[in-house]
Order: structure tokens, then C-alpha cells, then sequence
């Protein structure tokens, strides 16, 4: 049995995703999961590019942290959290995809479709993925192939 991380998680959502992130983040705090929520809060609408982004930027992968991510379907969060540089972001569906995601993609945050999952469905995909590790060999020769298709990271001009 392979001990659940216990390094900090981001959660982040928009609107349709709200439910779903307030449950997981609940859920997991109760079981002395650290959880940092980036919001949204209310139901109001608001655009899920801007919290894909929060939790993107939020979350130290390199020190094991992972990200959560909701939204109506799980599909426009996981595109924009894609284009930040270093993330994986997986859309999980079943324990399958929430154990391969990990296993073979070495997915540093989780998407999840808030329209689409029960929450408690949800919680157990983010329970495999926080557990579950990457496999290393073949599928890092493969990480790498997406890392070299990232664009360089550009220094801030300071004019
Ligand atoms: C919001 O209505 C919805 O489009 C959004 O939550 C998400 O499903 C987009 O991929």
C-alpha cells in the first residue's frame, strides 16, 4: 500500500466546476490533506482560463505538489493549464485514467468535469492519483518529447 501524498494540493475552479472543488477540497482537508483553494468562490460566471492559470502557476511540481482543477467538463481547464510551462494536466474519467495519468504521464495536475462526475467518484480518481506514481523508464524518454515541444522560456525584458 503506497502512502497518499501528503504535499500540498492547489484547488481551483470556475462556476460549473464550484461544487465539485468545494466537495474535494473539503473531503481532502478533512483527511489532513494540505489544500490551498485559488477560487472561484461564488457561482457568478466567470472564465476558466483565469483559474487553470492560477493553479498552474500556484503548484511546485518539482516538490511534488499537484493541482486540481474543475470545470464544466474538465476539457477547458486541462487545455489551458497545458500551455503553462511544466504542466501536464490530465482530463481523469475513470480509475483507469486517474491511475495512467500518473503512472505513465507523470500528470501534475488532475481535471475533472464538474457537470460530468459525481463527487464521489471524483474524490476516489483524486485519491488513486495522489497515490499512484510515475513509472519512469520508456514513458520519461516520452516527457521529454512533449518538454522539447514547449516553447523556451523567455527572460522579462527590463525595458
Ligand atoms: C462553462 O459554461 C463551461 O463552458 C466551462 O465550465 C467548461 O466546461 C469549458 O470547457
Amino acid at each position: 500500500m503506497i502512502e497518499p501524498l501528503k504535499t500540498r494540493i492547489v484547488v481551483g475552479s470556475d462556476h460549473a466546476g464550484l461544487p465539485l472543488k468545494n466537495f474535494l477540497r473539503d473531503r481532502l482537508s478533512e483527511s489532513g490533506v494540505p489544500v490551498d483553494d485559488v477560487g472561484t468562490e461564488t457561482p457568478d460566471s466567470v472564465d476558466y482560463p483565469d483559474f487553470a492559470e492560477k493553479v498552474a502557476r500556484e503548484i511546485r511540481p518539482e516538490s511534488g505538489e499537484i493541482g486540481i482543477l474543475a470545470c464544466g467538463t474538465g476539457i477547458g481547464v486541462s487545455i489551458a493549464a497545458n500551455k503553462i510551462h511544466g504542466i501536464r494536466a490530465a482530463l481523469v474519467y475513470n480509475d483507469e485514467t486517474a491511475s495512467l495519468a500518473r503512472q505513465h504521464n507523470n500528470a501534475n495536475i488532475i481535471c475533472l468535469g464538474g457537470r460530468e462526475v459525481s463527487p464521489e467518484d471524483a474524490l476516489r480518481w483524486v485519491r488513486i492519483f495522489m497515490s499512484t506514481r510515475f513509472e519512469g523508464g520508456r514513458h520519461q524518454r516520452r516527457l521529454d518529447k512533449i518538454a522539447a515541444l514547449e516553447p523556451p522560456v523567455r527572460e522579462h525584458s527590463s525595458s
